[in-house]
């Protein structure tokens, strides 16, 4: 399987790299490249920490900077939640590589014609990027073998009362997405919410005590830190690695195809995923939702994963 990751590489968005890495490793799946987007930080920082999260788990993966802001609002950055680096206020030295020449949009777009009917586009962060491509262009729909997007949700929001973070950072670019054609399974806050770490999974990483472990327990503690703060269990909800798990072994989820759009204007309901569930929907499906979710199958392949790479160092 080729897979093109889009990311705001944040505290999960990283969680969600190791665990790709791993895949990558085992033969699972192919990693031909990675765009960077604004969104939990800005894109100069998600740039950097992904070049830097490719640099700790030993993967030449190029990294193409892309849009910063969304096509009409601000960037809504969440230091709160990822720290002012995006990782946990770690403050790693700087990555040794650099960035491609190329902008993210253009990589989708290119890699989409030279991997015609082969390429899954993994998303973690805000659909800027793949909305502009699929403006430039629309045939990117017909052309990616799927899209597999960490967003949206049909049960309630985490940004606002209504909206997921990812969805409501660029509705607009959701709407583009959502509209679009493109395959689409979407990977929301109905099941991500079930696949998180707390205090009793962290055992094995105490124990591995080296550079790598001690990393990715900061990164772990931090965001529970930060839910517990937002009033929340201190769980480190796992959002985007398992977007990355459901792209590698579509199983762990249930799925259902229904119509989903995406609201761009209202007042309490700007990012929200609209489904439209009636016998007698007005549009026909066009989003894979995932409903149902393994969580404990996915909590300890995704651990073993961490372990392995812990283990390696
Ligand atoms: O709502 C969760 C999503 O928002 C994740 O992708 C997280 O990284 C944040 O961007
Ligand atoms: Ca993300």
């Amino acid at each position: 399987m080729k897979i093109l990751l889009d990311v705001d590489t944040g505290v999960d968005d990283a969680l969600g790299l190791i665990y790709m890495a791993d895949a990558h490793k085992r033969g699972k799946a192919e990693i031909i490249a990675s765009g960077t987007v604004g969104g939990n930080v800005d894109v100069e920082k998600t740039t950097r920490n992904t070049l830097k999260m490719w640099e700790m788990v030993g993967l030449d993966i190029p990294v193409a900077v892309g849009a910063n802001k969304p096509f009409l609002t601000e960037l809504n950055a969440v230091p709160h939640i990822h720290g002012d680096d995006g990782l946990a206020n770690t403050h790693l030295d700087p990555p040794h590589r650099h960035p491609t020449a190329e902008h993210a949009v253009d990589q989708i777009i290119r890699l989409s014609q030279e991997h015609a009917g082969e390429l899954t586009l993994l998303a973690f962060g805000p659909l800027t990027n793949v909305g502009l491509a699929l403006l430039r262009d629309p045939e990117v729909a017909n052309r990616l073998k799927r899209l597999v997007l960490m967003g949206g949700s049909l049960s309630g929001g985490n940004e606002t009362p209504t909206a997921e973070a990812n969805i409501y950072n660029d509705a607009e670019a959701a709407y583009v997405v959502f509209n679009s054609g493109v395959p689409l399974t979407m990977v929301g806050l109905d099941v991500t919410h079930h696949t998180y770490l707390d205090e009793k999974d962290l055992e094995p990483l105490y124990k591995s005590d080296n550079a790598r472990s001690r990393f990715t327990l900061q990164l772990i503690q931090f965001m529970m830190a930060a839910y517990q703060k937002l009033g929340r269990e201190p769980q480190c909800v796992l959002h985007d690695p398992l977007a990355g798990g459901v792209c590698l072994t579509p199983d762990l989820v249930r799925t259902e195809k229904i119509h989903v759009d995406v609201e761009t204007r209202g007042k309490l309901t700007r990012g929200m995923t609209v489904s439209d569930r009636r016998p007698w929907p007005a549009h026909e499906a066009n989003v894979d939702v995932a409903l149902e979710v393994d969580a404990p199958r996915f909590v300890s392949g995704y651990l073993e994963a961490v372990l392995r790479w812990c283990n390696a160092g």
